[in-house]
């Protein structure tokens, strides 16, 4: 199905009735992970095959390119991209958590890598094909697990995100990073891969972050400028290290700091 074309930055008109409602990820309501499961259900229609495959169908363990922007392109499985933007050193012998890890394709790779790899969504089933697909090192704990969660607090030095942080709302977002603050370690990272929309490509649908979620069009991207990922860390723990626009990917990579402190 082709997605109605809106162009960055043109907010839609408000329609309350398409508001998709949402909270904390701790506080995640039955009504979300039942949503995300159907989701899943669906995807997994046409994705079984790659999402089912366990971590030792890929043998491969090519050595991390030093740039990030290299990092996009690493091949563990051939012919696959990882479409991953972090720095080597953020993920070689480091303890490292994924936000929205789905069915843990991207841990069952990473795995080789880390010391150890903690995921984390509002799936339930999802978490449950990570866990059959990872090796031993890979955790995979539900948002809403308190007392699953919490050995891991303050343990953290990477938090990263593949087709992640493009889905999340202002609000949604703020939310995340306050919860993922209490995993990172003071200097601890957070890679995130925000919507920066490539004019030249062709767009499905795109909000400003202000706009609520919809539920006409769940898959939506949400385009942050550099200044909007400020106002998203005022008041909170963290500072930008740095930032990278991707047009190919059509990404405003961002690199946060976890700041000491509450
Ligand atoms: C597009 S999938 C990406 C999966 C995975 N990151 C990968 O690269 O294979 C997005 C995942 O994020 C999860 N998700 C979306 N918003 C979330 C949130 N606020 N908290 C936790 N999980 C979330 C969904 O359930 C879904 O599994």
């Amino acid at each position: 199905m082709k997605l109605p074309f809106s162009f960055p930055g043109v907010q839609r008109a408000p329609d309350p009735s398409d508001e998709l409602p949402a909270s904390p990820p701790l506080e995640c309501a039955q009504a979300e992970i039942e949503r995300w499961n159907a989701e899943w259900i669906e995807y997994l229609k046409q994705e079984w095959e790659v999402q089912l495959t366990p971590y030792t169908d890929y043998p491969r363990k090519p050595s991390l390119p030093a740039s990030p922007l290299a990092m996009l392109g690493l091949e563990i499985r051939e012919g696959w991209p990882i479409s991953l933007y972090a720095d080597a050193d953020s993920l070689e012998g480091r303890r490292v958590m994924e936000m929205g890890c789905g069915c843990g394709n991207l841990g069952k790779l990473l795995g080789r890598y880390v010391e150890s790899y903690l995921g984390t969504d509002y799936s339930t089933l999802a978490l449950k094909i990570a866990r059959l697909v990872s090796p031993s090192n890979c955790s995979y704990v539900h948002v809403a697990d308190r007392a699953g969660l919490s050995p891991f607090f303050n343990t953290i030095d990477t938090v990263v995100g593949r087709y992640f942080w493009i889905h999340q709302n202002f609000q949604l977002a703020g939310w995340n990073l306050d919860f993922l603050a209490l995993f990172l370690k003071p200097g601890g990272r957070l890679y995130a891969d925000f919507y920066w929309p490539n004019p030249a490509l062709e767009q499905a649908v795109v909000f400003t972050p202000d706009h609520a979620l919809s539920r006409a069009y769940p898959s939506a991207t949400f385009r942050y400028t550099a200044e909007d990922v400020q106002r998203l860390i005022a008041g909170r723990p963290f500072r930008v290290l740095r930032e990278e626009i991707s047009p190919e990917m059509q990404r405003r990579y961002t690199v946060l700091e976890r700041l000491p402190g509450p």
